[in-house]
């Protein structure tokens, strides 16, 4: 089965043709990145304008690089929300011309599923499992039993891990997005800011950290007034390993209570490398972390999350499919 996937949700526009949802034909990511740098983040209609500029390029590029026709594919997957109404409404809208002119039918996924799913293209899950989902926009601890099954037990109650990321780098002058530069950082820094480990003993799989991001903000300005210099490497290497230590203890936490087969991490923090290392010294259980460029935002997760959406479903929807910017991760 060949399907067509098209994402959109935030900064990056991208069309992935993917078969059985494993063999990777084509995945052209058109990342907006540069465009946002000078304002420190994504402007929504910004981006939303860019993915209407490059979204037809993308798709001639994906098709090229697959060499396969436009009548080949059999489904086309489109990432519904959550994200940027703006930016969503791009992708939906183009996938949806694509379904009506070559009568292919259509259906929406779920950006957080595709995240957990980007998993699924280079491993097989293995149930049950425990899915730490760490992006931009989320973080959460989801218990899966089987596919399409998703249960929330945990999340931040304030900012995204990656945010936190990217508003710390910020107040560090690194350039966005915010992870990758922290993370090369914090390599070849040492944790000697003593910083808070929020919520690192509650009895619950919650999370937060927006007091961590207020503690280095706090602690970088108080430096700057007594004209004292910030250790950049240092302040990364602190503000990770707070991260850290409070993500592998409640994931570890997790793992054993569920008596999880399986962790798979997902989303754009995965790419972290400290992450990566840190788990792979704990966790108990087989552990999947998608190659880097399945982390970040990518049509292969859609193409490959709607193959196995549609197998377990077999439900298609309608030309009126519209974008939600909340939509919740729901079981199927
Ligand atoms: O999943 P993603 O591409 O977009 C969302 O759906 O949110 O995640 C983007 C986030 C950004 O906050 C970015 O700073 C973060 O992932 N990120 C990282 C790393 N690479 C990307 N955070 C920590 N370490 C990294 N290596």
């Amino acid at each position: 089965m060949l399907v067509l996937g098209v994402e959109s949700s935030c900064d990056e526009t991208s069309v992935a043709i993917v078969r059985d949802g494993k063999e990777v034909l084509s995945n052209v990511i058109l990342t907006q990145i540069d465009i946002h740098k000078k304002f420190g983040g994504v402007v929504p209609e910004v981006a939303s304008r860019h993915h209407v500029y490059n979204v037809s390029m993308v798709f001639k590029e994906a098709f090229a690089k697959a060499n396969v026709k436009e009548e080949d594919i059999d489904l086309v997957a489109v990432t519904e929300g959550p994200g940027l109404i703006g930016s969503l409404l791009v992708g939906i809208n183009a996938a949806k011309t694509f379904a009506y002119i070559y009568n292919k039918p259509i259906i929406g996924v779920n950006h957080l599923a595709g995240h957990i799913y980007a998993n699924q293209i280079e491993h097989e899950m293995e149930f049950p499992l425990i899915a730490l989902l760490v992006s931009g926009g989320n973080t959460e601890l989801v218990y899966m039993k089987d596919h399409f099954d998703f249960e929330i037990i945990g999340e931040t109650l304030d900012d995204a891990v990656g945010e936190a990321y990217d508003k710390v780098a910020r107040v560090l002058n690194l350039s966005y997005p915010g992870g990758p530069e922290v993370d090369k950082r914090a390599a070849l820094g040492k944790d000697t800011y003593k910083l808070p480990r929020v919520m690192l003993n509650h009895d619950d799989y919650n999370f937060s950290f927006s007091g961590l991001k207020s503690a280095v903000i706090n602690l970088v300005h108080n430096l700057h007034q007594r004209n004292e210099e910030v250790d950049v490497n240092n302040m990364c290497a602190s503000f990770q390993s707070s991260v850290i230590d409070v993500l592998v203890n409640k994931t570890l936490k997790a793992v054993n209570e569920y008596n999880a087969k399986m962790l798979v991490v997902a989303g754009g923090v995965s790419a972290n490398k400290g992450l990566k290392n840190a788990l792979e010294k704990v966790v108990p259980c087989k552990l999947s972390i998608p190659s880097i460029k399945y982390c970040t935002d990518n049509a292969a997760m859609i193409a490959a999350c709607g193959y196995y959406q549609y197998k377990k479903t077999h439900q298609t929807r309608a030309l009126d499919i519209n974008g939600s910017s909340t939509m919740e991760l729901k079981s199927l």
